[in-house]
């Protein structure tokens, strides 16, 4: 099965070229907008590919003729995307049209990740098929992203994930768990919200379950996450018990003391049945997680 993955350099794109890398059924065609970083051993190709350019996208999309494009590109800063509207729509709205428009004409399953932040974030628990209400620009533009691929292309699967930790050797954009690792190793006070509720999913549990969807080319939405739902700030003071490091540097602060320019969902968590059913979908306990975090990061230093 030939597989084509957009953003491959990200959190999310990095685990899934790991998993699909050392897949001998596979043969994978990994992408993102710039260069490689952490080149891997396996049987996969690398191209640079921005999938804001239509032209690169169906030359490549010629060359490879995958079964099965995963879209794991984004522009996922949230802020970012509340101040820059124009490009966060042209990333994750309009270049999902083109992904759709060429996925049709190759024949090829389309699965497109997205997000929590789809709903509004006021019940502890959503189900696939629960009314979006986005409270921020970057929810909008994953809603109409969302909205495109099931209405227009011929073979997809959304998978909706929630607030992703991991590790990987190099990453650009630090998540929770290793900023929280990060600062209080480096002895920095941090600010962490008290008020917002999610249920974090390690990279590896959200990896998996997409890599299995695209080699079962599972038609439909997908909610996977972690199972356990805790506050942000539970979060960090667990990362710093976890991993012996000075907790005291934590402060909790509301959503509305910290002031960031997108507004956010206070809860939200996904109902994982149609997961563990379908998919046999087990999550690891977010203390298994950090035990893979800190494995990981044993291997690399
Ligand atoms: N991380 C989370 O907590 C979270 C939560 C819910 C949903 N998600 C969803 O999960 C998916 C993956 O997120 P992530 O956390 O892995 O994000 P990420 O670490 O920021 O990675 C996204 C990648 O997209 C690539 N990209 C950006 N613009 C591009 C373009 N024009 N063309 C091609 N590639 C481009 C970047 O590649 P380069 O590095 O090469 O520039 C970047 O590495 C996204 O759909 C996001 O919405 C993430």
């Amino acid at each position: 099965m030939r597989i084509l993955l957009t953003g491959a350099n990200g959190l999310v794109g990095q685990k899934i070229k790991e998993a699909l890398a050392r897949d001998e059924q596979a043969e994978l065609w990994a992408t993102s907008l710039h260069p490689e970083i952490n080149v891997l051993k396996g049987n996969y190709h690398y191209h640079t590919l921005d999938i804001t350019m239509p032209s690169m996208v169906d030359d490549l999309m010629q060359r490879a003729r995958p079964h099965v494009l995963i879209n794991a590109a984004a522009l996922a800063n949230v802020n970012h995307c509340e101040k820059e509207k124009a490009e966060c729509q042209q990333v994750n709205t309009e270049a999902v049209t083109t992904l759709i428009r060429l996925a049709n004409h190759h024949k090829t399953h389309l699965v497109q990740i997205s997000t929590d932040f789809v709903f509004q974030g006021q019940q502890s628990t959503y189900q696939e098929d629960d009314p979006r209400n986005p409270v921020n620009h970057y929810g909008l533009a994953k809603k109409q992203a969302e909205d495109q691929v099931m209405e227009e292309a011929s073979l997809w699967s959304i998978v909706r994930t929630i607030l992703v930790y991991g590790y990987v050797p190099e990453l650009k954009r630090n998540n929770l768990v290793t900023w929280v690792y990060q600062s209080l190793q480096q002895g920095k006070p941090i600010k962490v919200v008290s008020d917002q509720y999610r249920m974090p999913t390690l990279a590896e549990d959200l990896a998996g379950a997409i890599v299995q969807i695209a080699r079962q080319e599972k038609e439909g939405i997908y909610h996977i996450s972690g199972r356990e739902g805790m506050s942000i700030e539970q979060m960090a003071q667990r990362v710093g018990d976890y991993f012996n490091l000075d907790t005291s540097l934590i402060t909790p602060v509301t959503s509305a003391e910290l002031g960031e320019p997108a507004r956010r969902p206070t809860h939200s968590g996904f109902n994982l049945f149609k997961a563990e059913k379908e998919l046999g979908y087990l999550p690891h306990s977010f203390e298994e997680g950090l035990e893979v975090v800190e494995q990981q990061m044993n291997k690399f230093h």
